[in-house]
């Protein structure tokens, strides 16, 4: 199938929809965040955005979710581009191979997180913004509204306010953290940024312009450059690697392409200079990610032959 083709790309979007999560079960909504476990695990959306910006999409992919974990990319993306490599002397990256929000590693390791995308990593990409800015959710809603070209986004409360209330286990991460000198800011408010960046509210179409930037190699969507060509090929390294926590295995074997999940159901995933993808579908698998999402993404890749591999 020619890969650029976007009547054959929406067609096999259109059979994704038709089939997937017939086959499996839909998964179980998360429940650690309240509001999240309203959601109906059964809802699909997925959406393609091209480099240039133009979408196509099946399912709910102009329905809005809080997009969790996802964030976790564009805060990392951020914070090359005003920090640079000083962030690599707090935060590594490897896979870490422990649920998003596992204690035990973090201990052992002398509070320096495995990579940017589990909780502990995130706390300190955003202890690291908070050099740059005194409001790094802001400066990330700000961002994301001009890459989606959607200036009405904003921070869902609700999410906001309903995971800020069941923040124990994020907060003793920051706790340790700082305990061992690796957060330089005041926990509450690296938590308090924390949680609204994952409350950002989007589509997957507007996730996956957003995320245009990563498959653009560093270009933002009015083409100015925002992440070297090398910081970008490290974003997207790191999202194959680590992108879907103790599933980035199985994640790199069905699908093939860096992604990014969240525990609302999201998940971005990108091809490198082609297009960016984004699925929501709320029933998680016991690791955190989405089924129908990884199952459509996997889909995708098979019958169109693109992946990285
Ligand atoms: O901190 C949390 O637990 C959530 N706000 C985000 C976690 C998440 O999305 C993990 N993804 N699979």
């Amino acid at each position: 199938m020619p890969m650029n083709d976007t009547a054959a790309l929406y067609g096999t979007l259109r059979r994704i929809a038709e089939t997937v999560g017939r086959a499996e079960p839909a998964g179980r909504v998360a429940h650690y965040i309240p509001v999240l476990a309203e959601a109906d695990p059964a809802r699909f959306g997925m959406a393609l955005a091209f480099p240039d910006g133009e979408t196509i999409g099946v399912g709910e992919w102009r329905h809005r979710f809080s997009i969790q974990s996802i964030s976790k990319v564009f805060a990392l993306v951020l914070a090359l581009a005003h920090r640079g490599e000083h962030l690599w002397t707090r935060v590594g990256r490897e896979p870490s191979g422990n649920p998003f929000n596992s204690l035990v590693q973090l201990e052992y390791e002398q509070g320096i997180p495995r990579n940017p995308f589990i909780n502990a990593g995130a706390l300190a990409v955003t202890d690291e913004l908070l050099d740059h800015t005194d409001q790094p959710c802001e400066l990330m809603r700000d961002f994301l509204r001009e890459e989606s070209g959607a200036p009405d986004l904003d921070f869902d409360q609700r999410v906001a306010d309903s995971e800020a209330a069941h923040i124990d286990r994020n907060a003793a991460l920051g706790h340790l953290m700082a305990d061992y000198g690796n957060l330089r800011h005041p926990v509450p408010q690296v938590l308090h940024h924390y949680v609204r960046q994952c409350a950002v509210e989007m589509s997957c179409e507007e996730v996956a312009r957003a995320g245009g930037v990563v498959t653009r190699h560093g270009l933002r969507a009015d083409g100015s450059r925002l992440l070297s060509r090398g910081d970008a090929k490290r974003v997207n390294a790191i999202m194959l690697t680590c992108g879907a926590y103790d599933a980035a295995g199985e994640f790199a074997f069905r699908v093939g392409l860096p992604g990014k999940s969240g525990v609302s159901g999201g998940i971005m995933a990108v091809v490198p200079g082609r297009y960016t993808l984004c699925v929501w579908s709320p029933g998680l698998d016991r690791r955190g990610n989405s089924v129908a999402g990884m199952d459509a993404l996997d889909r995708f890749t098979t019958e169109t032959g693109c992946s990285v591999f």
